[in-house]
């Protein structure tokens, strides 16, 4: 009895809802949808001015059946109109959406679908209107490939709408899967300090990092997934917005053609990774200093105040934990090399930002520990491309990697932002300008 009155009151704040929906709708514009209304009214009101020969005849004279009939056609005329509103308001396939939510189980405790208010068009994309329907944000972004499944899209980006009682599902037709391969162009370089470009997301529009918010960040990835690239663009990016870069590298450097040794400074053995450590941090407290003197809280704010230009430093290893790797090495080394160079980039993690000094780190090793913990959590964007279940919930703590990104993906990625992108292919030449 319970239930069936909820039922009754659910069904019918639906229908107030999409009443009030549907009058939106006519009000703002919606071409077709105002035309329909338009169209309904002018019939409606023809066939009331032309009633008289129709309700004559039916009613064979007798006025009070005239009177009767009459009244009977203003009602229909009425309850129609609402239908109508209510037809209006209500998005295209919400009733098979809705059904598909519940086959899925996306439903709340009371076993109720979000309703879908509304679906809109916005730029190369579709918004899914729904309500909250007090299931939490974080379960509407687990089941994203449900939810996907059931509106026949994929789901590139969940938001709350600005009061908090609305979920906005940004999706993209289930064909519009990227290309394999975007090529890089200039245009894609942005020309804010310190925006980086990341890649295309799979709505066509650039995914960017600002460093001065986002200070560091980890890339993670299988063997071949795209990690040296991605951390490349991001140099090179970088280099090209006039930043310094240092390139941890024990390998000797092999990966990278003459042009980065000659504009990047590179490092090729622990001791020379301190050397640079101790270097960057104390132009860390170098500008500690100058910054409180200046009375300035950052790089940016320095730079405008004092029109000096100091530059970001970037600090990039690929397989940061080749490098971090104490395996093998003697104590004597972990004492004297080792620990203070993971004590120097702590310190950069945790107080770069400000100071413009950052951290950009690779890593395939699915192995929590290989970067230490005070690292790790400073590395505030993590980015995961091609991934097994486990170093998918190591690097974005969701298996989101796993789950999103084709076995043969390159250059594919997924953000702890809950951002989709692939990245640029492009070769060394764009750092000869
Ligand atoms: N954005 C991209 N678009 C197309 N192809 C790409 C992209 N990024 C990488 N690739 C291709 O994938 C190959 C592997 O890329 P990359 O060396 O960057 O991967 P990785 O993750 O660093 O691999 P490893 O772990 O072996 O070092 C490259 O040779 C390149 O051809
Ligand atoms: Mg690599």
């Amino acid at each position: 009895m319970e239930d069936k009155k909820l039922a009754e009151a659910r069904r019918r704040a639906i229908r107030r809802h999409r009443f009030t929906a549907g009058l939106r709708e006519i009000i703002t514009c919606h071409r077709a949808k105002a035309i329909i209304f338009l169209a309904y009214l002018l019939g409606t009101s023809w066939a009331w001015v032309n009633r008289d020969k129709a309700l004559t005849l039916l009613s064979g004279g007798y006025p009070l059946l005239y009177h009767g009939l009459s009244l009977t056609l203003l009602l229909v005329a009425l309850v129609l109109l609402v239908e109508i509103i209510i037809a209006l308001g209500t998005p295209r396939r919400a009733a098979q959406i809705q059904a598909a939510l519940v086959e899925a189980g996306f439903v709340n405790s009371s076993r109720l679908p979000p309703l879908l208010f509304s679906v809109h068009k916005a730029e190369k994309s579709y918004i899914y209107e729904f309500d909250l329907n007090n299931i939490p944000l974080s379960r509407w972004e687990r089941d994203k490939e449900k939810i996907g499944a059931a509106i026949r899209c994929q789901v590139v980006n969940i938001k709350l709408s600005p009061d908090g009682r609305r979920v906005l599902l940004q999706t993209v037709p289930l064909r519009s899967a990227l290309p394999e391969i975007i090529y890089w162009k200039d245009e894609y370089l942005s020309p804010e300090d310190f925006i980086l470009t990341l890649g295309m997301s799979l709505t066509g529009r650039l995914e960017t990092v600002n460093l001065a918010d986002t200070p560091h960040l980890l890339i993670g990835g299988s063997s071949g997934s795209g990690k040296s690239l991605l951390l490349k663009a991001l140099m090179g990016e970088s280099l090209i917005k006039g930043a310094s870069v240092f390139i941890a590298d024990f390998k000797g450097g092999v990966d990278y053609a003459p042009i980065w040794h000659e504009r990047c400074r590179m490092i090729f053995d622990p001791q020379s990774l301190l050397a640079a450590l101790e270097e960057l941090t104390a132009e860390l407290e170098r500008r500690r200093g100058l910054f409180a003197a200046a009375g300035m809280p950052n790089l940016t704010e320095y730079n405008k105040a004092t029109g000096e230009n100091l530059p970001r430093y970037i600090f990039a290893c690929d397989e940061v934990a080749e490098v971090l790797d104490t395996a093998g090495v003697s104590k004597a080394d972990k004492e004297a090399v080792y620990a203070p160079s993971v004590r120097l980039m702590s310190l950069i993690a945790r107080q770069g930002r400000a100071f413009g000094i950052h951290l950009m780190l690779s890593t395939q090793r699915p192995s929590a520990d290989l970067i230490p913990g005070q690292i790790r959590t400073n590395l505030t964007l993590r980015i995961c491309g091609r991934a097994d279940d486990i170093l998918s919930r190591i690097i974005l703590d969701s298996p989101a990697a796993a789950e999103q990104i084709p076995l043969d993906a390159k250059g594919r990625f997924v953000t702890n932002m809950g951002q989709t992108f692939q990245g640029f292919l492009f070769d060394d030449s764009i750092l000869n300008e």
